[in-house]
């Protein structure tokens, strides 16, 4: 093995991703966003109006098409068979399904299989809710970034204003407590601390101080 598998966990805009692309690029870490693939095919399932507790239909899906990626300087682009979906699968009508597709344990497992394919090889930092506890439980970090839920929107509200997106501070918050419920809450692979997680509070911090601090415990351990 070449290189850490390094475990990103928390709930939804805590930093996750911004922080694992970071570290991941400095260390020249393969970056994996998990979020991604049950985004893409959340996406591909809306567009298709499949009902979206439908397992059975979703499986076929899954199976019907291709959800790849691909390096980018920000981070990575993401395509359903050849069409780029990078931003689509940000858009609000995913973000506020896709837990529901999430939930369903036959997703997971197909999923969760491919993330640890990925992961095999080292070299890699991947970012989710049960990357800790279920896809890399033997991983050499595991990371738990958590920060309060006012915080977290206000991010998000700050985001939103750079793509022209007007939802409100209130909205957002709603919207977020929401989905950190719907995935804490559900029967397979919750959102949760892994035992041997270490936690940061990311609410006071600023992204270079809380990659310092993930830099230093990479370091630690390699
Ligand atoms: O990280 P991101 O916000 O893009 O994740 C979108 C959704 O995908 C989460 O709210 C969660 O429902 C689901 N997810 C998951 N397990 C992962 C990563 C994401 O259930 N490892």
């Amino acid at each position: 093995k070449d290189g850490l598998q390094v475990a990103i966990d928390g709930p939804a805009s805590a930093g996750k991703s911004t922080v694992a692309k970071i570290v991941a690029h400095k260390f020249n870490y393969i970056y994996v966003d998990t979020g991604a693939m049950y985004r893409a095919l959340t996406l591909a399932a809306l567009d298709q109006r499949l009902e979206l507790t439908n397992e059975d239909q979703l499986i076929e899906l899954l199976r019907q098409i291709t959800i790849s990626f691909q390096p980018a300087s920000a981070g990575q682009r993401v395509f359903i068979n050849e069409t780029e979906v990078t931003d689509e699968i940000r858009s609000e009508i995913v973000t506020n399904n896709v837990s529901t597709v999430a939930a369903l344990p036959a997703i997971r497992r197909a999923l969760v299989a491919r993330q640890q394919e990925l992961a095999l090889a080292g070299g890699i930092v991947m970012d989710g809710r049960d990357i800790g506890t279920t896809v890399l439980p033997r991983a050499d970090l595991k990371i738990f970034l958590v920060a309060s839920v006012a915080q977290r929107a206000k991010w998000r509200y700050l985001e939103n204003q750079q793509k022209g997106i007007t939802t409100s501070l209130k909205t957002l918050q709603a919207e977020i407590a929401e989905r950190d419920y719907k995935d804490s809450h559900r029967a397979t692979s919750p959102l949760r601390k892994a035992p041997d997680a270490i936690e940061i509070d990311t609410t006071s911090l600023t992204i270079e101080q809380v990659c310092e601090q993930i830099t230093r415990l990479m370091i630690q351990k390699a």
